[in-house]
């Protein structure tokens, strides 16, 4: 039964919470390399989770009865422009995450193009390394999306093909997205010159800062060289970076940043013409919990500027460390060359050849504790596993490189994971328009995905991945779908 049909007490309540926290991956210690963002500083977490505690229940949709909010969001936003090259007149907005900045940042975009007279379905243009979240924009606000390659050498968009989408969408081209760094290989995109195609034609640059925006500015004090990528590019009209990423806070938190206020005006919704009381809404949410503004408040004055600086040193030279180690482990090497502490691994050469398997690494590497993300080959590159390298994985990184060799000497005698060919070929023919929830579930079970118990992962799903990336991409996504439609059954 999902509620008691009496309450409980508050204790055996909440250790029953723990008891389901404990089956997750932790969030602490350095041992999952995705997902999760550990300072690595004693005490900060407890503060940020004492912050969330204390304003959850304070409602952020109305700062004139809550003043707390305006002053938690101005010092938040403050710092962001401060530290990422807010120009005279810049501003913005917290937002619950990356996809609400990501998609306010495109809404805004359309609203602009559309006040300067554009007609029709407008456009974006994006490398095909932009995070999901612009695609997800896209459809939610009705735009068209224009997706272009990457080189894949560097894993980063050329402009002359940003140049050639631009021309080809022609006046409905609204907006640009450019990654810095991108989430999958950790590359920046050319923003200057992305920036100056798009301002040339009037077209509006995002620059992607999601997972970048808090490191890429203390590598840079650092003397390491960082391409340009903030708000005084000229050109780029907005910037999103996370808090709940490598601002360490609790997740549900982002900040979105604007070149100026009538341009962020653009993501505002008022209406006044209801009887009840007039909506200002600057996000997508309209009652909103002040506990993540309050904990990435606190969690970054706890930290200060200079407990940021120190944070990246840590999290960079585990990075670096990580990096030497691949270089002398036959068969695994690193793609394109990464610009802050997001590293992807590919083969150093094919199956047979002496090349390592990604996903049968992952697995290997879960065998030893950690959790390193499979990613898959799609679009001509190759495919990798992902790392998102944090400040505690400095604690961590010495036995991180002996378990990554010792497992990928393992992988050099194994096979690859490669998808079932009968099924592959079977699955080639299916439309997934015309797929029910009975066939997808069959699919699923004999993809060893469910049926018997509660649908979920086998400890190791290096076969998964590899027939999920031999799918074709509309049945991949109906799977993938279908497969968290049986996660979420509700329990009556
Ligand atoms: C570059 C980039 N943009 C956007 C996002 C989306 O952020 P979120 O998962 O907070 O919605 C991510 C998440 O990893 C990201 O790395």
């Amino acid at each position: 039964m999902s509620i008691p049909p009496e309450g409980r007490d508050p204790s055996d309540v909440l250790a029953e919470l723990e008891g389901l926290r404990g089956q997750d991956a932790p969030v602490h210690g350095g041992r999952v390399l995705a997902y999760v963002y550990d300072a690595g500083v004693e005490g900060l977490s407890a503060a940020g989770r004492a912050a969330l505690a204390s304003f959850g229940e304070v409602n952020a949709l109305d700062p004139t009865v809550f003043p707390s909010v305006g002053r938690l969001e101005n010092d938040l936003v403050g710092w962001g422009l401060n530290l990422l090259g807010g120009p005279e007149g810049s501003c913005g907005v917290v937002t619950s995450g990356g996809t609400e900045s990501c998609i306010l940042a495109v809404l805004t975009a359309r609203q602009d193009w559309r006040r300067r007279g554009g007609q029709g379905r407008p456009v974006v243009v994006m490398p095909v390394t932009a995070h999901p979240a612009f695609a997800k924009a896209a459809h939610l606000l009705d735009m068209d999306l224009r997706v272009v390659p990457v080189d894949p050498e560097g894993m980063r968009v050329l402009p002359r093909d940003i140049e050639a989408a631009l021309d080809e969408a022609g006046p409905a081209a609204a907006l640009v997205i450019v990654s810095s760094p991108a989430y999958a290989h950790g590359v920046v995109d050319p923003v200057r010159e992305v920036a100056a195609l798009a301002a040339a034609r009037g077209v509006a640059c995002h620059s992607d800062a999601c997972i970048g925006g808090l490191v890429l500015p203390y590598l840079r004090r650092e003397g390491r060289e960082i391409p340009d990528f903030d708000l005084s590019v000229p050109g780029v009209r907005s910037l999103s970076v996370d808090l709940h990423k490598y601002g360490y806070a609790s997740k549900g938190t982002s900040l979105l940043l604007y070149s100026d206020t009538e341009y962020r005006l653009g993501s505002y919704f008022t209406y006044s013409t209801w009887p009840g009381y007039p909506v200002v809404n600057t996000t997508l949410q309209s009652t909103k919990s002040a506990g993540p503004m309050a904990a990435a408040w606190t969690v970054s004055q706890v930290l200060g500027d200079s407990g940021y600086a120190r944070a990246v040193g840590r999290a960079i030279r585990a990075t670096d460390r990580i990096v030497e180690a691949v270089a002398a482990i036959p068969g695994l090497r690193v793609l394109g060359s990464p610009d802050s502490t997001l590293i992807a691994l590919a083969a150093d050469g094919d199956e047979g050849a002496g090349g390592v398997d990604p996903f049968t690494l992952a697995d290997r590497m879960r065998h030893r504790g950690w959790f390193i993300q499979p990613q898959p080959g799609i679009a001509g590159l190759p495919r990798n596993v992902h790392l998102t390298v944090q400040p505690s994985s400095a604690d961590t990184v010495d036995q991180f490189v002996l378990d990554l060799a010792t497992a990928a000497d393992e992988c050099r005698l194994l096979p690859w994971a490669a998808a079932d060919p009968e099924l592959a070929a079977a699955a080639a023919s299916l439309d997934p328009d015309t797929l029910d929830e009975a066939a997808v579930a069959g699919l699923l079970e004999f993809a060893g995905l469910a049926g018997g118990g509660t649908p979920g992962l086998p400890e190791d799903s290096a076969g998964i991945q590899a027939l999920l990336e031999s799918l074709p991409a509309p049945l991949r996504d109906r799977l993938l779908a279908g497969f968290f439609s049986m996660l979420f059954s509700a329990a009556r």
